[in-house]
């Protein structure tokens, strides 16, 4: 088997010296038009492929990002993912997704192994820290941001979603559709973005009917518990009419549970849910939602690494993105 071309392969074929071609491969220190000409030359000519991993050892930095995120399954998280691996491509880096259970975060050894594989940065969108743990990252000394579950408005390296105003529009909505008992299946209440939609539910909900208690099931964003807990809710409050769920996934398991109970969608119950994910299209009725820009959250965060990484400055500080209101069949049917 041929062997792999080295460093020294490319000077020697050059003619010039291992420490030339190592400043052209890395961009620092002067070399001539002539010789820089010559390295890449010969380059294409051996098609010499740098080994990024030495490299980046020999840097100190490995041109890598590691993606912190809460579960693989939803779908939430794999369409950001593109984006940050789009944006992350283009800028010379490359990802690795890191897939949380349980209470990984509080573990130490879960940040001694990150630290061990040499990443430049992470983006983390897990949330089961507290300040202890937060503390621990931030020894690492390791460039992050912080989105999604992790996100903390009063921190400047985090960038935000309006929950507050997402679950305001989810609610009016329904009202404005007709529903008079409305419903919440939230996320984890430990979860500030689930705090921050069930404050918005009860906002809404003590405005226009401040007569009635508002209902409220914890949910844990995933597709079993929103089909659990709504046959729940209709075991225990068979009145409901509309029924907002913290999460997209949440909202296809309820659709699965009225379905197998059936009770119509959405002539007798309207559903809304929250992120916007496309499989809410595939579904039947398709399922109306709070859209969050989940490419634009990915593409602002991967800026943001990349510019602490590399300590430059000057991206416009976007802390809090805005939602869209999506109305489809399963709310705009109700009644009808
Ligand atoms: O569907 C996943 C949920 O977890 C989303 O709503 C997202 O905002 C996160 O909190």
């Amino acid at each position: 088997m041929k062997s792999k071309i080295t460093i020294r392969d490319v000077a020697k074929e050059a003619g010039v010296s291992v420490a030339t071609v190592s400043r052209y491969l890395n961009n620092n220190g002067y070399i001539s038009d002539q010789a820089e000409k010559k390295i890449k030359d010969v380059m294409d000519r051996l098609n010499y492929q740098p080994n990024e991993i030495a490299r980046g050892l020999a840097m100190k930095k490995t041109r890598t990002i590691a993606l912190i995120i809460p579960d693989i399954t939803n779908p939430f998280f794999p369409e950001l993912v593109v984006a940050i691996e789009k944006v992350a491509k283009s800028k010379g880096y490359s990802i690795i997704l890191v897939n949380t259970y349980d209470d990984d975060l509080q573990n130490n050894d879960f940040w001694v192994q990150l630290q061990n594989r040499y990443v430049d940065g992470f983006i983390l969108a897990s949330f089961q820290f507290d300040e202890k743990v937060l503390k621990g990252i931030e020894e690492l000394q390791i460039p992050f941001v912080r989105i999604d579950r992790a996100a903390d408005y009063n921190t400047d390296d985090s960038i935000g979603l309006n929950n507050f105003k997402g679950a305001s529009l989810a609610v009016d909505h329904l009202i404005e559709v007709g529903c008079r008992n409305i419903a919440h299946i939230s996320g984890p209440a430990s979860y500030p973005p689930s705090q921050d939609r069930m404050r918005g539910y009860l906002d809404r909900l003590a405005s226009r009917f401040p007569e009635k208690e508002p209902i409220v099931y914890e949910g844990d964003f995933s597709l079993e518990s929103g089909k659990v807990l709504t046959e729940k809710l209709f075991q225990e409050n068979p009145n409901v009419d509309g029924i907002f769920l913290a999460n997209d996934l949440m909202a296809i398991g309820s659709l699965k549970a009225l379905k197998l109970m059936g009770i119509q969608v959405p002539t007798q119950v309207a559903l809304i849910g929250f992120d916007g994910i496309k499989l809410t299209e595939m579904v039947e009725p398709e399922i109306s939602t709070v859209e969050q820009p989940i490419y634009e959250i990915g593409i602002i965060a991967t800026n943001k690494l990349i510019h602490k990484i590399e300590g430059t400055n000057g991206l416009p500080d976007e802390k809090e993105l805005d939602v869209r209101l999506v109305k489809r069949r399963s709310t705009l049917g109700f009644g009808v």
